[in-house]
C-alpha cells in the first residue's frame, strides 16, 4: 500500500433543492486538489455528500407533499448526476441518512454523554432556521441572523449542551501551535475576534421541536443537532466507531476540510472541540473559501440569481466551466461569476490560446510533415528559451498546489500556453516550409509537440476531458502522460504520429440570454432540448440581415507608405488612401507575409469604419481584409486593371 495518503472533504451539502454554480465551486475545487493528489502518487480519500436532515428539510418536504426521505432521495439523485456531469472523482458520497452514519453519529453523542462533554438543561435562545444556527441577542445584526439577513426565532427548551466552553483555551492554543490549521489567516482572526474575545459558550446540541434527524440514542424525544450531525460526516465516513474502521486508520486526520467561509466557524471551533472531547487528533488544515458573487450578491435560489449549472456545461463543455470556476476565483476570495465574462474566458483561454496552440501545431506537423514528429536537433536560442519556461513550470505548479494556490498555477500553465504561442510567432514555420529548411522546421514542430505533451500532463488537474484528447491527438504512449515523466523535455520519440484533432474549444458568441434555455423553475435539464436550442442558435448565427451587413463601411484602399513598427515582429504601419482628404495610419500584423515593397501601391480593401484601436501605441484606423490562416496569408486585392476603380469608392 502506498504510504502517501490525503484525505480531503467538502462540506455536505443541504438537499433543499437544486443546485446552482455557487454550490459546484468548492466540489470543483476539492476535485482538482483530489486529482493532483492523485497524479502525485498519493492514496487519495476524497469525500462529499449531503446533509440531510434538519427542520429546514422537513419543512421543504412538508411544502412538496413529500416525506422527507422522499424528498431528499429524489435530490440527491440528481446531485449525484450532476456531480457526474462535472466529473467529480470522489471516492464516497455519504448521506447522513445512511445507516452507518447515523450509528456512528449515536455512539458518538453517547460517549461525550458518558465522559459529561454532553450535559442537559435548558435552552433559551434565538434560532435561524434557514442556516440551522443558534444566536444570542448581541451577534444579531440589525435583530436579524448575521448570516443569511433572515428572522430569527425565539426557542425555549430542553436540551441537551456540548461543554465547547471547556475547550476555549485548548483550542485557541492548537491554533497557535498549528499556524497552517485555519487558513486564510483572515478568517481565523475574524473568528477569535468575533467568538473568542466574548468567551466561548457551550453549545446547544438536541432539538425537541425537531422530528427528522437522528435520535439521542438515550432520550428519543431528543434530536440530534444538525450541525452536530453533520460535522461527524467526516470521520462515520471512514467508519469511525464501527465494526470496519480501517479507513479511520488510514486516512484520519483529515488533509484538509474545504468548505465555505459562513461555514467556516463550525468548523474551525465546534469540530476541532468535538474531537478534542472524543481523543481523537485534529485534521491538519481547514480552509475557508469564498463565495461565487453576482453583482455582489452571494449565487443562491433565493437572490433570483440561480440557474442550473448544467445549463452552461452544455453550451460549452465541462471543461469551461470547470476552468473558469478553478481560474477565476482566487481560493479563499469572492469571485464574480458572470455569463458574458464565463463566454469571455472561455474564449480568450481556452479557444485562442490552448485549443488554437494544439489545432496550429497538430496541423502544421500534418501539413509539413505527413503528422510525424521528428526532432532533427537543429536549435536555436529560441528554444532554450521555451524549454526552460516548460521546464520551471511544473515545480511551480506543485509548490503552489501544494499550498493550496488553484488559480495560480494554472496561470503558470498558461504562461507556457502563451509562450509556445510566441515561438510560433518568433520561429514562423511557414517561412521555414517555403524556404525549404526542413530540419529546423521539424526540431520546431518538435518542441511544439513536446510542450503540448507537457501542458496536457499539468492540465489533469483542472480539465478533465481536454487532457485525453490531446494526448489522443499526439498519440503518446501511457508513460509519457505521468506527472514524473512532465518534468523531463523530450521524451516524445522520433516518428510518433500526429493527427489534426477536432477544435477543443468552438468559441461562442455572447449575446444576452444566450443561457436562458430553462424556465427558472423547470430545469430539468433535457438534453434533446438543449440540442434543438444550440442548432436553432447556430442557424440563427449562421445568417445576418441585410441591416447588419450594411453596418459593415468596405472601400477601396491603396497602400501609399510601409514601416516596420518598432520592436514588433509581426507589425508594419501602413498610411492608405481611402479617398479622404488624409490618409489613413492602419497596423497590420502582415510583416511574415509580405515585404515592404509587395505591398507599396497595392490597391486593396479597407473596413473604414472599424473603431480605432491603439496597438503597440499607434492608432490604428481601419482595417485591411485578408484571406487564409496560419501559414498562408493574401489580402484581398481588386480586379482594377483599367485603373477606373478609385480609392474610397465604396464597395457593396
Ligand atoms: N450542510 C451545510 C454544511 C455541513 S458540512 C459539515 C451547508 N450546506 S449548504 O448546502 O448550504 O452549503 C454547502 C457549501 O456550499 C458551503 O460551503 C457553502 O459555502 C457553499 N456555497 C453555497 N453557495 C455558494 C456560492 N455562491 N459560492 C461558493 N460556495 C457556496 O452549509
Amino acid at each position: 500500500m502506498m504510504d502517501k495518503k490525503y484525505y480531503i472533504t467538502t462540506p455536505i451539502y443541504y438537499p433543499s433543492g437544486k443546485f446552482h454554480v455557487g454550490h459546484c465551486y468548492c466540489t470543483v475545487v476539492a476535485d482538482s486538489i483530489a486529482r493532483y493528489k492523485r497524479l502525485r502518487g498519493y492514496d487519495v480519500f476524497f469525500m462529499t455528500g449531503t446533509d440531510e436532515h434538519g427542520q429546514k428539510i422537513e419543512k421543504k418536504a412538508k411544502e412538496s407533499n413529500k416525506t422527507p426521505k422522499q424528498y431528499v432521495d429524489e435530490i440527491v439523485k440528481d446531485t449525484k448526476a450532476l456531480w457526474k456531469d462535472l466529473n467529480i472523482s470522489y471516492d464516497k458520497y455519504i448521506r447522513t441518512t445512511d445507516e452507518e452514519h447515523v450509528k456512528c453519529v449515536q455512539k458518538i453523542f453517547q460517549k461525550l454523554y458518558n465522559s459529561g462533554d454532553i450535559y442537559k438543561a435548558e435552552y433559551e435562545g434565538l434560532y435561524c432556521t434557514p442556516c440551522e444556527s443558534f444566536w444570542t441577542e448581541s451577534q444579531l445584526v440589525n435583530g436579524k441572523c448575521p448570516d443569511c439577513g433572515r428572522d430569527v426565532e425565539l426557542v425555549k427548551e430542553e436540551s441537551y449542551f456540548f461543554k465547547l466552553s471547556k475547550y476555549q483555551d485548548k483550542l485557541l492554543k492548537f491554533y497557535d501551535e498549528n499556524l497552517d490549521f485555519l487558513e486564510p489567516i483572515s478568517r481565523k482572526n475574524e473568528l477569535i475576534n468575533s467568538f473568542f474575545k466574548s468567551g466561548l459558550e457551550d453549545v446547544c446540541v438536541s432539538r425537541t421541536t425537531i422530528d427528522w434527524g437522528i435520535k439521542v440514542p438515550f432520550d428519543s424525544k431528543h434530536t440530534v443537532y444538525v450541525w452536530i450531525d453533520a460535522l461527524t460526516n467526516y470521520i462515520s465516513g471512514l467508519g469511525y466507531l464501527s465494526d470496519d474502521d480501517s479507513k479511520m486508520e488510514r486516512f484520519w486526520p483529515a488533509d484538509v476540510h474545504l468548505v465555505g467561509k459562513e461555514i467556516f466557524r463550525f468548523h474551525a471551533m465546534i469540530w476541532p472541540a468535538l474531537l478534542m472531547a472524543l481523543e481523537l487528533p485534529l485534521p491538519k488544515k481547514v480552509f475557508g473559501h469564498g463565495w461565487l458573487v453576482v453583482d455582489g450578491n452571494k449565487i443562491s435560489k433565493s437572490f433570483g440569481n440561480y440557474k442550473d449549472p448544467r445549463v452552461y456545461i452544455n453550451a460549452t463543455s465541462v471543461d469551461a466551466l470547470r476552468y473558469f470556476l478553478l481560474h477565476e476565483v482566487v481560493l479563499g476570495q469572492d469571485g464574480n461569476f458572470s455569463e458574458e465574462l464565463f463566454v469571455e474566458k472561455s474564449n480568450s483561454d481556452l479557444s485562442n490560446d490552448l485549443g488554437n496552440l494544439v489545432s496550429r501545431v497538430t496541423a502544421m506537423v500534418e501539413k509539413y510533415n505527413n503528422g510525424i514528429v521528428q526532432n532533427d536537433e537543429v536549435t536555436e536560442n529560441i528554444d532554450e528559451d521555451l524549454k526552460n519556461v516548460v521546464k520551471s513550470m511544473i515545480p511551480k505548479v506543485e509548490e503552489l498546489m501544494d499550498n493550496l494556490k488553484v488559480n495560480d498555477a494554472i496561470s503558470e500553465i498558461w504562461k507556457v500556453i502563451s509562450k509556445a504561442n510566441k515561438y510560433i510567432d518568433l520561429a514562423m514555420p511557414w517561412i521555414l516550409a517555403k524556404e525549404n529548411k526542413r530540419e529546423r522546421l521539424n526540431t520546431v514542430l518538435y518542441n511544439l509537440i513536446e510542450t503540448i505533451r507537457i501542458v496536457a500532463i499539468s492540465l489533469q488537474p483542472y480539465l478533465v476531458e481536454t487532457p485525453n484528447k490531446i494526448f489522443d491527438y499526439i498519440s503518446v504512449d501511457k508513460e509519457l502522460t505521468t506527472w514524473e515523466s512532465s518534468k523531463e523535455f523530450g521524451l516524445i520519440e522520433n516518428g510518433t504520429k500526429v493527427r489534426k484533432g477536432e477544435n477543443l474549444f468552438p468559441r461562442i458568441e455572447y449575446k444576452e440570454g444566450i443561457f436562458d434555455m430553462q424556465e427558472e423553475n423547470n430545469v430539468e435539464i433535457k438534453k434533446e432540448n438543449i440540442q434543438d436550442t444550440k442548432i436553432e442558435q447556430v442557424q440563427e448565427k449562421g445568417y445576418i440581415t441585410i441591416d447588419e451587413l450594411d453596418k459593415v463601411e468596405l472601400k477601396v484602399g491603396q497602400i501609399k507608405e510601409v514601416a516596420r513598427v518598432e520592436k514588433a515582429d509581426k507589425l508594419y504601419k501602413l498610411s492608405v488612401d481611402v479617398g479622404e482628404k488624409e490618409l489613413r495610419t492602419i497596423v497590420s500584423g502582415l510583416v511574415p507575409y509580405y515585404k515592404e515593397d509587395e505591398l507599396l501601391n497595392k490597391q486593396i480593401v479597407v473596413v473604414t469604419n472599424l473603431k480605432p484601436a491603439k496597438l503597440r501605441g499607434i492608432m490604428s484606423n481601419g482595417m485591411l481584409l485578408a484571406a487564409g490562416d496560419f501559414d498562408v496569408v493574401k489580402l484581398l486585392t481588386l480586379d482594377n486593371n483599367a485603373g477606373d476603380l478609385e480609392n474610397g469608392a465604396r464597395i457593396h
